[in-house]
């Protein structure tokens, strides 16, 4: 196979070969990634293939829209956010709970799952076009020096993969800074281009490299909780979740409420609802007032997750403060 070198007008070929299960060298902001599928096993273990690398090495998983974490993980903690507001799109990597739908290829076997949102717009174009959330190594040979242009990637794997699509020099020139917000205390496990000491500022604690804290004041709106409501509340991924924190919350005695949105309204019946309505428009408009009325006249709220984009993810944005119960 003689690899191929795609210019940024042939986005296309390069998405399609993407959706289809194959593997293509793609420009990020820090380095040229090698992407396949990131939610099919056994296109991870192609990239694994091509590049030699062992298979206990995790992937990074490339997203193009910071809802799609929820792809990736079922449980996302709050400094996913906070760090996603600031940092995202760009240069690093935040390592999460790993979601059910996640094979085990991407993250070595582990429980954890990495990801990150860059900003190269070739980058965003190819996971928006495929479909696909792209699990992409470094486009190096394993062991070898990461490459920054697409003559390094053609260097490295001419005849081990089909395309390479051409970016130009990658920007920042080395790989995105990772931090696993799964311990305690936020830990960089690989530095970068976001230093640590930025990740404190919105973090209020972080662990560097050395393994050394770092404590820095929390950025206004992580230091206080907003848009809390006074009595507990809980996110639902989907009906069924919702109901099951119902049936849990109504089984403690705790008088539930559901803050419903859209179709999901239709499965719940004669449980306590509160209408979110059925467009992110009327999400948005009514949400505070749900929120009061509910902590008024119920004691647990659970809240309906609203849709991918746009208006809902400003919506959720608030949603998700609300049900942090930090
Ligand atoms: O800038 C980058 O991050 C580039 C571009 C292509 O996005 N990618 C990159 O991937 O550098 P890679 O595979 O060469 O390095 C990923 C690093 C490895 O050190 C890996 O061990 C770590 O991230 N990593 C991945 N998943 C992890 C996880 N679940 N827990 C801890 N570390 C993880
Ligand atoms: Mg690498």
């Amino acid at each position: 196979m003689e690899t191929k070198i795609l210019s940024a007008a042939d986005v296309d070929v390069a998405a399609e070969t993407l959706k289809n299960g194959g593997l293509v060298a793609i420009p990020t902001e820090t380095v040229y990634g090698l992407a396949g599928d990131a939610m099919r096993g056994e296109i991870v273990r192609k990239i694994y293939e091509a590049k030699g690398r062992p298979s206990d090495n995790p992937l990074i998983v490339h997203i193009a829209k910071i809802e799609d974490v929820f792809r990736v993980s079922d449980d996302v903690p709050e400094a996913f956010f906070a760090l996603a507001e600031k940092f995202m799109p760009g240069p690093l990597t935040v390592v999460v709970p790993k979601g059910k739908a996640v094979p085990y290829e991407v993250t070595g076997g582990g429980e954890t799952v990495a990801v990150r949102m860059p900003s190269h717009p070739l980058a965003r174009a190819v996971i928006e076009r495929s479909g696909c959330l792209l699990a992409a190594p470094s486009a190096n040979v394993s062991k070898h020096v990461s490459p920054t242009t697409a003559k390094h990637v053609y260097d490295d794997l001419n005849g081990k993969i089909p395309y390479i699509l051409d970016g130009g020099e990658c920007g920042v020139g080395i790989e995105s800074t990772v931090v696993s917000v799964v311990a305690d205390v936020p830990t960089v496990l690989r530095p970068g281009y976001i230093t640590a000491e930025m990740l404190g500022e919105v973090l209020g604690e972080v662990k560097n490299f050395e393994g050394k804290v770092i404590k820095t004041a929390p950025a206004p709106g992580m230091k206080y909780k907003h848009y809390a409501p006074r009595c507990e509340a809980a996110l639902a991924a989907n009906a069924s979740v919702a109901v099951r924190l119902y049936e849990v919350a109504n089984g403690d005695g705790k008088n539930p409420v559901i803050l419903a949105y859209g179709d999901n309204k239709k499965r719940y019946g004669s449980l306590n609802v509160i209408d979110l309505g059925d467009t992110p428009a009327d999400a948005a408009h009514r949400i505070y007032a749900a929120l009061r009325e509910a902590e008024d006249k119920f004691g647990y709220i659970i809240v309906d997750k609203l849709p991918d984009g746009g208006l809902a993810s400003s919506v959720m944005n608030r949603i998700l403060k609300a049900t942090a119960n930090e």
